[in-house]
């Protein structure tokens, strides 16, 4: 092994990946593609961006950025290189096209969706509008960029909250889609009445909806003491017992100011695998699930997309939809900040 490879086998593992469980010669493996990784991005005016989620060698061996949805949105905002390869799913890469109009954004899984984006068409949010005249239609960000179009404000599990709070400020009623379980730990949250006051649609999360409220408990007897963190798409019986409720931003900054003699992450199992990277004195239990598309993504689906990008793995939205979209977007940077 040369010295450059072996420096780089010696950063993935302490950036926690040996304690996961990769052995010497996968780390090998991995090192040699990063290595190359690291080079094309510069070749190529490149920047990668990878949710939490993401497999554990492309947070650490590819991302300029990482966190949740709404710190990516943000960081592609303001990002200078002239391509953006996004690791996570379709309504994530969409965004930053729609943030970037001018720049070259790629999806390394085309095929990488989201059972939320997928649960309500455009045409149903203008059914939606015109079955609730006057009301504000707020969307998830987990949504296409049509739907983000007919919407007028986009929120993010991380400002979902504070902006519904403002937006009632001024109105009686507010249409929030689509997921139907953060509508109703929201509307609980706020003490608005579901229907009368905050309408939701029907989607779920095809991850968070298979966490069962009665292990938790079970969990909290076995493990005195123990912090239980829930993803705000979570059931509304789950949520009721956890000690901490929002976006993966949210529990990993709640995770660092607390002490407890362990953590559960109710959520997707790319969260854990992260969180025990960033803080190796603390103990995860695990009780988690994998999102299907949120694992598409590979290292060397990575490299190919900087070296030659298929044409499905480019992403590209309509100007008239990308510019409808992108106001209810700036809303949400707006009203969140
Ligand atoms: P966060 O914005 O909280 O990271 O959530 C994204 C997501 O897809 C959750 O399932
Ligand atoms: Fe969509 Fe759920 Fe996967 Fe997040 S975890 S991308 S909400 S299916």
């Amino acid at each position: 092994m040369n010295s450059e490879l072996e420096e780089e086998v010696d950063r993935l593992s302490e950036k926690g990946l040996l304690s996961l469980g990769y052995g010497e010669a996968e780390l090998e493996r991995l090192a040699a593609l990063t290595l190359r990784l690291g080079r094309l991005k510069k070749e190529r005016q490149a920047v990668i961006a990878a949710h939490v989620y993401q497999r554990p060698e492309v947070i650490h061996g590819a991302a300029d950025f990482i966190g949740d949805s709404y710190k990516l949105a943000k960081d592609c905002a303001g990002v200078a290189a002239r391509r953006i390869v996004f690791c996570g799913v379709r309504f994530m890469a969409e965004t930053a096209k729609i943030l970037n109009p001018e720049k070259e954004v790629f999806l390394p899984a085309p095929e990488a969706g989201c059972s939320l984006a997928e649960s309500i068409s455009s045409a149903e949010v203008r059914r939606l509008k015109a079955e609730h005249p006057g009301a504000p239609v707020v969307c998830y960000i987990n949504t296409t960029a049509e739907v983000k179009a007919e919407c007028d404000c986009v929120v993010t599990s991380a400002n979902a909250s504070k902006i519904l709070k403002r937006l009632f400020a001024g109105h009686k009623k507010i249409v929030f889609l689509p997921d139907e379980w953060m509508g109703r730990n929201l509307a609980s949250e706020l003490g608005r009445k579901i229907g009368r006051e905050l309408v939701v649609w029907k989607g779920r999360c095809i991850v968070h909806e298979n966490f069962d409220a009665s292990s938790v408990r079970l969990y909290r007897r076995t493990y005195p003491g123990v912090k239980i963190l829930a993803h705000a798409e979570c059931s509304p019986a789950l949520v009721k017992l956890a000690d901490f409720v929002g976006g993966t931003g949210g529990m990993m900054r709640y995770i660092r100011r607390t002490s407890a003699p362990h953590y559960m992450l109710v959520t997707e199992c790319g969260l854990g695998d992260y969180a025990r990277g960033e803080m190796p004195e603390k103990a995860f239990i695990p009780m988690c699930r994998l999102c299907p598309y949120m694992k598409m993504t590979s290292l060397s689906s990575v490299l190919q997309t900087l070296e030659a990008p298929r044409p499905a793995q480019r992403v590209e939205v309509k100007p008239e939809i990308a510019a409808k979209a992108r106001k209810a977007l700036e809303r949400m940077f707006e009203l969140a900040e």
